[in-house]
Order: C-alpha cells, then sequence, then structure tokens
C-alpha cells in the first residue's frame, strides 16, 4: 500500500472518522474516550485544529489513490522549541493488515523530520499491542523501554512502550 497520501484532515473526513474513534481496537489502544461519545469526531477535530495554528499538533488523513479513506496519521504532542514530536496512527478497520499502518507512519515520520524539523520522534505502544510494535519496527523506531503503570485514561493505567527514530537513524 505504498501508494496511499496523507493530506491534511479536514471537515470533509470527518464521517470516516466517527466510524474509526468507536473501533474497538482503537477504543482498545488509544486515549480517545471509551465508550465512543456520538459526536465526538467534530469536537475531536476542532481540538486539533485549534492546535495546528498554534503548531503543538498536526493531523493528516491517510488516502488510498482512488480516494478511499485508510485512517488517521497524526502528531498528538508537537514541541517546537525542543524539535521534538509524538506520533500516531489509527488504520480503518477494513485497510488492516496490508502493510498501511506502516506506511503511514513512514510517511508521518518523514513529514516529520522534513516540514516539522524534528530532531526525535517517539511513539507511545501499550505493551498489548502487538500489531501497532510491528508498524513501529518497520517504520524504523527503536524500542527504549517501558513505563510502568502509566496513566492512561478514565482511571485506567497500563505499560506503555516508548519508542523513537532519529534523522540519523537512517
Ligand atoms: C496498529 C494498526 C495501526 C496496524 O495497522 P495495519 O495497517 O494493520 O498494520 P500493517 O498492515 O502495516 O501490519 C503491521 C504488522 O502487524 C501485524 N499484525 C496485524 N494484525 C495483527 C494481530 N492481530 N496480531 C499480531 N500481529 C498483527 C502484521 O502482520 C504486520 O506484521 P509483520 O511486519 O510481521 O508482517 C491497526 O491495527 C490499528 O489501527 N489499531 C487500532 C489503533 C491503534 O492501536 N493505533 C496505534 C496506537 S499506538
Amino acid at each position: 500500500m505504498s501508494q496511499l497520501r496523507l493530506e491534511l484532515l479536514t471537515e470533509a473526513h470527518l464521517d470516516d472518522v466517527e466510524q474509526l474513534l468507536g473501533d474497538p481496537e482503537v477504543l482498545r489502544f488509544t486515549r480517545l474516550p471509551d465508550p465512543a461519545v456520538p459526536g465526538y469526531a467534530l469536537e475531536w477535530y476542532g481540538r486539533y485544529q485549534a492546535a495546528r495554528q498554534k503548531g503543538t499538533a498536526e493531523t493528516f488523513a491517510a488516502v488510498a489513490p482512488d480516494g478511499t479513506f485508510l485512517g488517521v496519521a497524526l502528531a498528538p504532542h508537537i514541541d517546537a522549541e525542543a524539535r521534538e514530536m509524538e506520533l500516531g496512527y489509527m488504520v480503518a478497520a477494513a485497510a488492516r493488515g496490508q502493510g498501511v499502518g506502516s506506511e503511514m507512519l513512514r510517511q508521518l515520520t518523514s513529514w516529520a523530520f522534513t516540514e516539522g524539523g524534528a530532531m526525535r520522534a517517539s511513539l507511545l505502544i501499550d505493551v498489548a499491542n502487538v500489531p501497532s510494535q510491528r508498524v513501529a519496527v518497520r517504520a524504523g523506531y527503536t524500542l527504549e523501554g517501558v513505563l510502568r503503570s502509566s496513566y492512561f485514561k478514565q482511571g485506567l493505567r497500563s505499560d506503555v512502550q516508548v519508542w523513537s527514530r532519529l534523522p540519523s537513524d537512517g
């Protein structure tokens, strides 16, 4: 699926995003509210739009050559002064297992290091999220360690791996 492209997320993607935010794997492994809140995609998008203006976060839709929505690639935390970004990704259920997540992360990382000027990109991945760990490996990330019993959401804690990639990793 190397032909996919990332485009800035806009309101045109919100129906697809709403569906994605209700997906069981997304609810299990991301900080989005569980159970899903109807209409939450618009609120979530509004927050990202405000952060985009400030340069503290960015979000993209991954789209196939025929226009099919494949998922969301995002930088939930951008620290411009430190030149560091946390990155993340969610693939639409129908598009999983075809290399989409790996290609999204490759392109997102490339954006972070070029247009974003980042000197460090990081990922936070639950120890139970094996597919996401495979995505990290395939996109050239290095496992740095595990944050034990780290606050996750809604009173939940979990063990979370920290992965990173530097521009000099080649
Ligand atoms: C994690 C996620 C992004 C992976 O996307 P994807 O498009 O299916 O990923 P890829 O097709 O690039 O596959 C990546 C690897 O995961 C493996 N994989 C896929 N599903 C798996 C499963 N259920 N169990 C174990 N491995 C699995 C694939 O075989 C592949 O491994 P390989 O490199 O050994 O071949 C997707 O499952 C997802 O959106 N999950 C919910 C949201 C999420 O967890 N986001 C990440 C938060 S850190």
